[in-house]
């Protein structure tokens, strides 16, 4: 008491010469414990390249799963399957997600639920998610995994499916999280997945609206998760997901300079990767492994050598011979 009566009577000159040598000693123990948490995580990435890390069960959990009437979701929904979790599969593509239902029940799922949402619509998402909470309950394994790709120059790209390729790929985003959110929120439980792109990292000739709608949708995606875990939810874990090309049909056409280097990848070693990922908690993964390079010297390399090696590696061309889906229907 009588010390702090005293601090309280310090006059000015006491107090200027005392918060410099606080603010000095605080810089220093907070660089310390940066500096010694930094080799700490380090060695524990490091570590973590040679040892797999353990799974997670996520039998009793509800996924849900948006774009499930084909490729990725539909694969991942049948990763799922044997794994004791409740399904509920979403896309606009009413016999797509029947299909994929038939299949998961024939690999023994049991509780599978499916709804017709078209994803690009706000009010459907709210109005399908009220439905699903009533009749199935919380989803605490959101995979916002419904894309759609226009394929065309920017400036040839109708305005209309620009609106579209936003609205699918990042808003969708927005509304089920505000939809599924509250409840993970509640219980510090859930698994928020993104599958976005590695066209979402970095910027691709012919992808203007579908890039800028990847690299919203990460942004959103990593936004969220650290405002969770600012307010201490630790217990919502987040994945975000950055593929180059798949061979499902959605990039028909599109090709790979040098395979070996950066190779178009196979659609049941992707969803494999990412419900592992899932299981594992992984934040981020990128596919294939060369990605995490490629985006590194992004960052670090001179913009003219960035180019030339970006010409090299045929980011120029990647979609010359794009046919896609739409086209291909
Ligand atoms: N195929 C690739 O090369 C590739 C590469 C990187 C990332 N991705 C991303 O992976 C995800 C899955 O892609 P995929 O390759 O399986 O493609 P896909 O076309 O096989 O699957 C996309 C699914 O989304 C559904 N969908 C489209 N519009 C919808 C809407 N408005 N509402 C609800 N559902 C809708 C489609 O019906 C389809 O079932 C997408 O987000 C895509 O952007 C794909």
């Amino acid at each position: 008491m009588v010390r702090q009566q005293s601090v309280r009577n310090w006059n000015l000159s006491q107090v200027a010469r005392v918060v410099p040598r606080i603010s000095t000693m605080n810089f220093f123990l907070e660089t310390l414990r940066v500096l010694v948490l930094s080799i700490y995580y380090s060695l524990e990435a490091f570590v973590k390249l040679f040892i797999p890390s353990r799974k997670k069960s996520v039998a009793g959990e509800t996924v849900l799963i948006t774009g499930a009437g084909s490729g990725i979701g539909r694969l991942m929904a049948l990763e799922f399957s044997t794994m004791g979790v409740t399904l509920v599969l979403w896309d606009i593509n009413e016999e797509g997600i029947k299909e994929t239902a038939r299949l998961v029940k024939e690999k023994g799922a049991t509780d599978v639920y499916t709804y017709v949402c078209d994803c690009s619509k706000r009010d459907e998402i709210y109005k399908v998610a009220d439905q699903v909470k009533r009749e199935v309950g919380d989803v605490t394994i959101l995979i916002n995994n419904a894309g759609i790709v226009t394929g065309k120059k920017f400036m040839d790209a109708p305005d209309g499916l620009v609106e579209k390729t936003i609205d699918v790929n990042t808003m969708a985003h927005f509304w089920t999280y505000k939809s599924f959110l509250p409840a993970m929120t509640a219980r510090n439980h859930g698994h928020l997945v993104s599958v976005a792109s590695s066209a979402g990292l970095i910027g691709v000739n012919g992808l203007a609206d579908y890039c800028a709608s990847k690299f919203a949708a990460i942004g959103f995606a990593e936004s969220v998760a650290l405002e969770l875990l600012d307010i201490g939810k630790d217990g919502i874990k987040t994945t975000i997901v950055c593929p180059f090309f798949i061979n499902t049909g959605m990039f028909e056409g599109c090709n790979t300079k040098w395979p070996r280097m950066i190779p178009i990848l196979e659609p049941h070693y992707v969803a494999k990767k990412i419900v592992n990922a899932i299981q594992t908690d992984q934040v981020y993964l990128l596919l294939p492994k060369s990605m995490y390079f490629i985006m590194g010297l992004k960052n670090i390399l001179p913009t003219k050598l960035g180019l030339l090696l970006g010409d090299y590696l045929g980011a120029f061309h990647f979609m010359d011979a794009f046919k896609g889906r739409m086209k291909k229907d």
